[in-house]
């Protein structure tokens, strides 16, 4: 208990300064250094960035620094974050004070100082820097450095964007969200299950320091945008309220996040025949199939061809993607280019036979997916519209049986996409090839 009392005090008198990440430490051995976003410096055309304003780029460098600590190894929380005790999970210290005076505590787990068992703690930072930081890279950005050999590319967090969410449409995820990801992976990609290599306690911190990351890079990508906007020469842009609340409508955001979990408004629906066979006319008839294809292979007709994505992302050099893209025949070319993610990667729709999903196999999961749509990826929301309450449970029913069931699509009659009340149609689908 008393070493309770003592942290409280610690982080009490700390106020802005609350989570040193460790200095030079067997934990985390070595400085790293933030990786700036391009837009910061870069010529990027018509696309915003600051490049030739030295002024602005260093308002925006002063703001991050004064907001999220200088670098890794010195982070600070600003106030109003919502992470969880002041960001204290990402801390392998904690300091008291600031400038030369300031005084750095070690955090240790176990019940006291006369605990022999109690061990330093590893902050979110250290656990980040020797799990994740080689695919995530140091600033979040998804540019570690395995992950230009990856496909698909590990998450760049500055976007505040995440795919596998409970959440409504473009929202932050929860955060049992992110625990869900980092503790199960995301099947079928390079991103794996932490489950046996972090304790529970472990994957709390790092789901802290994501959530930093994650809020530093759009706050400096707010930051970018609210400088691009004003005069190089003005003493005035990017004032201290300016970049408070750019700052504070990010945290906003996450917090008002954690309050939004989507709940199916009713029960599954039994995977009956009937269900099943419904959910299949809904693939059908809907959007899915343009996408996913007739046979939900992942090959609609709004993607280019499997052949064709598989020569240009895996077809060599991954830096001389471009050089590929360039070469294909120019409508194949504006199919390409209509279909990155978010992101800027390349993007392919899943193959629902597999049976493999990404953000989880249980029934809310496919729910989620389909009702709210995948952020980033394209994949549009069917809850309200077009599906109600029923038809999406049918929907996720089909999905889920499709996997054991390879002739569901294969024997089906192609429904007309939008059938005239009274006439039933059957079009032969396309079996051809298989
Ligand atoms: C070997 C590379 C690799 C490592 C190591 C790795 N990841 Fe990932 N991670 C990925 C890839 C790839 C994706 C994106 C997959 C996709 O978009 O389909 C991803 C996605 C994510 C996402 C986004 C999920 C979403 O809903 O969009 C989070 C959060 C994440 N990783 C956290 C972590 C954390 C935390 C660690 C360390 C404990 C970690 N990752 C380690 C490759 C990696
Ligand atoms: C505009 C294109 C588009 C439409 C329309 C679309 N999807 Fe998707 N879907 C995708 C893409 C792209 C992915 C892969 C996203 C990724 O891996 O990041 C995907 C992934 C999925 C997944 C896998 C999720 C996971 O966890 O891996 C399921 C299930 C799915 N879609 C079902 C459907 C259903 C059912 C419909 C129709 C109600 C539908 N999709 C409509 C593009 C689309």
């Amino acid at each position: 208990m008393e070493s309770r009392s003592r942290f409280a005090w610690f982080l009490g008198c700390t106020c802005l300064a609350a989570a040193a990440a460790g200095c030079s430490d067997a934990l985390n051995a070595g400085p790293l250094q933030y990786v700036e976003a391009e837009a910061l410096t870069k010529d990027l055309g018509t696309k915003t960035n600051l490049y030739g304003k030295p002024n602005l780029q260093k308002k925006v460098r002063q703001a991050l620094v004064q907001l999220f600590g200088p670098n890794p190894q010195e982070i600070h929380v600003p106030d109003g974050s919502g992470l969880s005790g002041d960001g204290i999970y990402l801390a392998n210290y904690l300091q008291e004070g600031e400038g030369p005076a300031a005084r750095r505590h070690p955090i240790f787990q176990g019940t006291g100082p006369s605990d022999f068992n109690r061990t330093r703690q590893a902050g979110g930072y250290a656990i980040y820097r020797r799990n994740c930081l080689h695919c995530h890279g140091v600033s979040g950005a998804g540019d570690g450095p395995t992950a230009a050999f990856l496909y698909p590319t590990p998450r760049d967090y500055r976007k505040g964007i995440f795919k596998f969410t409970s959440t409504p449409t473009g929202a932050r995820p929860h955060r049992d969200d992110l625990r869900r990801t980092i503790t199960y992976g995301l099947h079928g990609t390079s991103m794996p299950a932490f489950e046996s290599l972090l304790t529970e306690a472990e994957i709390e911190q790092v789901i802290e320091y994501v959530m930093f990351l994650s809020m530093r890079g759009e706050t400096e990508l707010a930051l970018i945008e609210e400088a691009a906007i004003s005069d190089e020469n003005d003493p005035n842009a990017l004032s201290d309220d300016i970049v408070r609340e750019a700052a504070n409508g990010i945290f906003t955001k996450w917090k008002l996040a954690q309050t939004q979990v989507v709940n199916p408004p009713i029960a599954r629906t039994p995977p009956t025949r009937e269900s099943i066979l419904r959910g299949r006319d809904l693939f059908l008839q809907s959007d899915c199939k343009d996408c996913h294809g007739l046979l939900a292979k992942g090959d609609g007709e709004s993607f280019v061809k499997q052949d064709v994505f598989n020569e240009v992302v895996f077809g060599g050099n991954p830096s001389e993607r471009q050089a590929r893209v360039d070469q294909l025949d120019e409508k194949t070319r504006t199919l390409w280019n209509q279909k990155p993610d978010d992101w800027g990667n390349p993007l392919r729709p899943a193959n629902l036979n597999r049976g493999i999903y990404k953000g989880g196999r249980r029934p809310l999961d496919i729910y989620w997916r389909v009702a709210k749509g995948i952020n980033g990826a394209q994949m549009p929301a069917h809850y309200p519209s077009p599906f109600d309450e029923k038809k999406m449970w049918d929907v996720v029913n089909f999905v889920l049986a499709l996997p054991y069931e390879p002739n569901l699509l294969k024997d089906a009659p192609v429904p007309p996409s939008t059938p005239a009340p009274g006439t039933p149609v059957a079009i032969q689908a396309v079996t051809s090839g298989l």
